[in-house]
Parts: C-alpha cells; sequence; structure tokens
C-alpha cells in the first residue's frame, strides 16, 4: 500500500495498492490516519461487488443503512444509491442527490464520521464532487466572526431538501411537511466542535441542513450571523471559484472515503445530465461525532 499526497491541493491522497482483503489492522489504521488528516483518500483500482463494497465497510466502521428506504440497494440495503440510469426498465436509488452544501446526516442526533463512495457509473463531462474542509475554513474566519458564534448552537434539518417519494404522490404538501418534521425533528448542535481525532476546530454549519442559529438559551440570534458564515466559508459561491472549494474528481476504480465531520460536500451542476451512478456507505468509526464533554 501506498499513499501519496495529490500534488498542488491541500486535501486529497491517493491511496495505491490497497485490497481490503489482505490489508493488515495496521493498513487500516494507517489508510483512517490518512482519511482524518488529509480528509480525503482516494482508493485506486478497486473491483468490488457491492457485498465486497460492505465488507470493506465494515472493516472502517459500523454501518449506518439510510433512513429512507428508497435509496437502498436492492441486494445490498446498507449501500445507498445515486442514480439517474434506470435498471431493467426500473428506477434504482435516486436521482439529482445532493445538489446543496451539506455534512451526511447533518440532520440526524449522531451522524457518522466516515462516508465512503464507490463511483459505478462516471460521467465524461462534470466529473467530480465539491468540497469545503470547513476545519480549515474555521481557520480562515476574521476574528470577529469567531468570538461571534462562540458559544452559539445551530439547528439542522432536512426539511429544506426532503426528497418526495413516488408513494408521496397526491398527498397534501402539509401533511408530507408534518411527517417530516415528527421522524426528523431538527436537531442542536454546538456550532463549533473539536473533531476527536485531529483535535481541529470545525465549524460545522451547512447552507443545505442548517436552518437556524440560536444561543446556548435557544434564543435565535438578532443578526443573521448564518448568512455571513455561509457566505465567508464560500457556500454561496455558485461560481465555486472560493479558495476554500476543492473540487475531488475521480475515475472508474476509485473508491473514496472522506472524513464526514470537518467535509461537506456538494454533487456538481450538470445543464446537460450525463447518466451518473454511485454507491454509498456510511459508517460510524470508534468516536461519536464530537465528544459531548469537551464540545
Ligand atoms: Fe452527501
Amino acid at each position: 500500500m501506498e499513499i501519496k499526497a495529490q500534488a498542488g491541493k491541500e486535501i486529497g491522497a491517493a491511496v495505491e495498492g490497497f485490497d481490503y482483503a489482505t490489508a493488515s489492522p495496521a493498513d487500516f489504521e494507517k489508510l483512517k490516519e490518512t482519511v482524518y488528516s488529509k480528509k480525503i483518500a482516494v482508493l485506486k483500482n478497486q473491483d468490488l461487488t457491492p457485498q465486497q463494497f460492505l465488507e470493506l465497510g465494515k472493516l472502517l466502521g459500523r454501518p449506518e443503512t439510510y433512513y429512507e428506504p428508497m435509496y437502498k440497494h436492492p441486494e445490498v440495503e446498507e449501500i445507498f444509491v445515486s442514480s439517474n440510469v434506470p435498471k431493467d426498465g426500473k428506477q434504482i436509488g435516486v436521482p439529482k442527490t445532493g445538489k446543496f452544501w451539506h455534512a451526511d446526516y447533518q440532520f440526524m442526533p449522531d451522524p457518522f464520521g466516515l462516508t465512503l463512495i464507490y463511483p459505478q457509473v462516471i460521467p465524461e463531462k462534470n466529473r467530480g464532487t465539491y468540497f469545503i474542509d470547513m476545519g480549515k475554513a474555521y481557520e480562515r474566519l476574521p476574528e470577529e466572526l469567531k468570538k461571534e458564534l462562540a458559544g452559539t448552537y445551530c439547528r439542522h434539518s432536512v426539511r429544506k431538501y426532503f426528497k418526495i417519494r413516488p408513494h408521496d404522490v397526491y398527498r397534501p404538501i402539509s401533511e408530507i411537511i408534518d411527517e417530516v418534521e415528527t421522524k426528523t425533528p431538527a436537531v442542536v448542535k454546538p456550532t463549533t466542535f473539536t473533531h476527536p481525532m485531529t483535535g481541529e476546530t470545525v465549524l460545522y454549519i451547512s447552507e443545505g441542513f442548517t436552518v437556524g442559529i440560536e444561543d446556548e438559551d435557544g434564543k435565535p440570534l438578532e443578526r443573521d450571523l448564518l448568512h455571513e458564515l455561509f457566505e465567508a466559508t464560500g457556500q454561496l459561491d455558485d461560481t465555486f471559484a472560493h479558495s476554500n472549494i476543492h473540487l475531488q474528481s475521480f475515475e472508474k476504480g476509485d473508491l473514496l472515503v472522506w472524513d464526514n465531520r470537518s467535509l461537506i460536500h456538494r454533487a456538481r451542476h450538470t445543464t446537460t445530465p450525463e447518466p451518473t451512478v454511485s454507491f454509498r456507505l456510511t459508517v460510524h468509526d470508534e468516536r461519536k461525532l464530537y465528544d459531548e464533554a469537551a464540545a
């Protein structure tokens, strides 16, 4: 196994010669260390069945199966499928997922530390995923903003991006909204936390899922600090030219493992939709998102 930092990039490392079936516990430790320190590890030349992909995921942690069944892989339910390619005339998984800034499961009480993406059908143009390292983004904030957000909390919800399911057709929208709020009520987390693996401070907000900012008593802040933070971290830049934004490209055989604590990501816009299929696994590592006592 050989690990090479991505030349000229602040984040990302390529991992050559990794075979989960023969890798030693020390190799897995090294891989995890790379993910936490370089944020994205790209395992090269992977050729895995869905079942083998799950086995690899289990060696990195405890898989979390997505709560909405329509995303599930037909044979391996832990795999979340993003696809616009019907199989035998049937939709598998969900098309056009994640075209907004977010961390996976940010709207849930117990988000996992690691996300694995294994692209299956890769578009010719517009390939890749955008990322922002919210640890680095926090470091770069003006001191006044850092002071202002200290001791605040943020509210996260899936409500803006919950995807209407086939069986929701003909249901009143208010009923669907009520169901979303009951099943996945907004969660409150500190605006920043200490990354339990690296010690860095992470600004845990995203334009897609973060819907409010409040003081320690739960009183919404008077100023629109969230908008300012989205702006400062690059999340409102629709040209994707902001210096915080990293475009991670991939090719067939690549399997990406990333740090879901400090990275937010966003699927790339495509004006002309091309066939795209991607398998995702999400796993809890040894620690919670953050240490409650230390946050
Ligand atoms: Fe995602």
